[in-house]
């Protein structure tokens, strides 16, 4: 048995959610490309979940449970006022996730219409935990969601307690059409792990959250724009870049374990960036990640992945950036949930083996021997 670090290359399962083919990003067969210029994020996330783009009336109807769904229950907002404000948000968020299993019923119903209503429940739910969390943390009252309006504008309205301008809420909308879904990605597999036991559909989504708080995955975002502060400037781009270089340092937002001639997501997220900046007379954010790409391509070779001009778009939108990863999370549901209904549909526990490379051969000493 030898072992394969980081699992590179191996196929785990098969799936028919999203796939990567050369470069190319397809959720359900649609080209993220397409997907991002035309589809909202509520299509995409019935197109994950069922398999197809929804109608007229099937679009109508997810949209008035997930509006149905988006209120947390109170006791979960009360355990959110005693989380320190200062807790780092992506553990904050897994906590409160974690926390919504205890106040549903149906948490441990298995059967698949249960499953379905829950991976709605979540995604309608996810926004209003991570706008209530920023909103507790500047010790203003959460705000209760809206009915009748889309995922992206709900979050924006529960998050600055007004109502957003259209802009934004389209920028916000196809951020999270990007980020649905991205097939066996280190969060996902976690989610699919954990619901392989047969666990319940909170503690897969639970598990995937914990993953993708790392820096090496969606952390990252949060990431680049601490970098971005740090640099502060256009002119300290390269001698900052340079000695990070020099020092073998990993930059953030750059590299990809799938992908090496570059992100099929990064591309949009570069011309929203370009095009927020410009709308505010401000483009140095996106001025100083054009620079850095240069560097980081030029040098290394490495292109910029997912988070890279994430961080500008939302930091250009009036974002905290605590809650980057935190958005993250909530496009990432869909795909999380996604996955997760079709693990339990043709289940098998996951368990790999391990190379060994330990001692052998030790022989038991008693303690007052050793
Ligand atoms: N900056 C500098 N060097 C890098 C970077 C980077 N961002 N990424 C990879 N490299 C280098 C590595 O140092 C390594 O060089 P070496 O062979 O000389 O040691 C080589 O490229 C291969 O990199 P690995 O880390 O082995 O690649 P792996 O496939 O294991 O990791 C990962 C992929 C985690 C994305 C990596 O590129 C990375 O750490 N990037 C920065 C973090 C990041 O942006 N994560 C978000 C990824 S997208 C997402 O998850 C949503």
């Amino acid at each position: 048995m030898t072992a394969t670090k980081g699992l590179e290359g191996i196929v785990a399962t098969t799936s028919s959610i999203s796939s990567i083919v050369d470069g190319v990003l397809t959720y359900r067969g649609y080209d993220i490309d397409e997907l991002a210029e035309h589809a909202t994020f509520e299509e995409t996330a019935y197109l994950l979940w069922f398999g197809s783009l929804p109608t007229v009336p099937e679009l109508e109807a997810l949209k008035r449970d997930l509006s149905a769904f988006a209120k947390i229950p109170e006791q979960v907002i009360e355990q959110m006022k005693l989380y320190p404000k200062d807790a780092n948000t992506m553990a904050a968020l897994r906590s409160a996730v974690s926390s919504l299993a205890l106040y549903d019923e149906a948490a441990d119903d298995m059967s698949r219409e249960a499953n379905e209503i829950k991976a709605v429940k979540l995604q309608a739910q996810l926004p209003t935990i991570v706008a209530a969390l920023s909103r507790i943390r500047k010790g203003l009252e959460p705000v209760a969601p809206k009915e009748g309006v889309s995922i992206a504008e709900n979050f924006l309205y529960m998050l600055w307690g007004k109502e957003p301008d259209s802009v934004s809420v389209k920028a916000l909308d196809t951020a999270l059409v990007l980020h649905a879904d991205h097939e066996l990605n280190a969060s996902t597999f976690a989610g699919r792990v954990t619901v392989a036991t047969l666990s319940d559909i909170y503690s897969g989504v639970t598990s995937a959250i914990g993953a993708l708080k790392g820096p090496l995955h969606g952390g990252a975002n949060e990431a680049v724009m601490k970098m971005l502060e740090e640099i502060g400037s256009l002119e300290a781009v390269e001698p900052f870049i340079r000695k990070k270089l020099d020092n073998r340092e990993k930059i953030m937002g750059f590299g990809h374990r799938v992908y090496k001639n570059g992100d099929p997501r990064a591309k949009h997220l570069m011309k929203m960036s370009l095009e927020l900046g410009t709308m505010k007379n401000d483009t140095t954010l996106y001025d100083m990640s054009v620079n850095i790409e240069q560097m980081i391509t030029g040098q290394k070779g490495l292109r910029p992945n997912v988070d890279f001009y994430s961080a500008s778009v939302y930091t250009q939108l009036g974002i905290d950036r605590e809650l980057f990863t935190p958005i993250f999370a909530i496009s990432r549901t869909s795909g999380w949930t996604a996955h997760i209904l079709e693990q339990y549909t043709d289940n098998r526990i996951i368990r790999p083996r391990a190379e060994y490379t330990g001692m052998v051969e030790q022989k038991y000493v008693p303690v007052d021997e050793r």
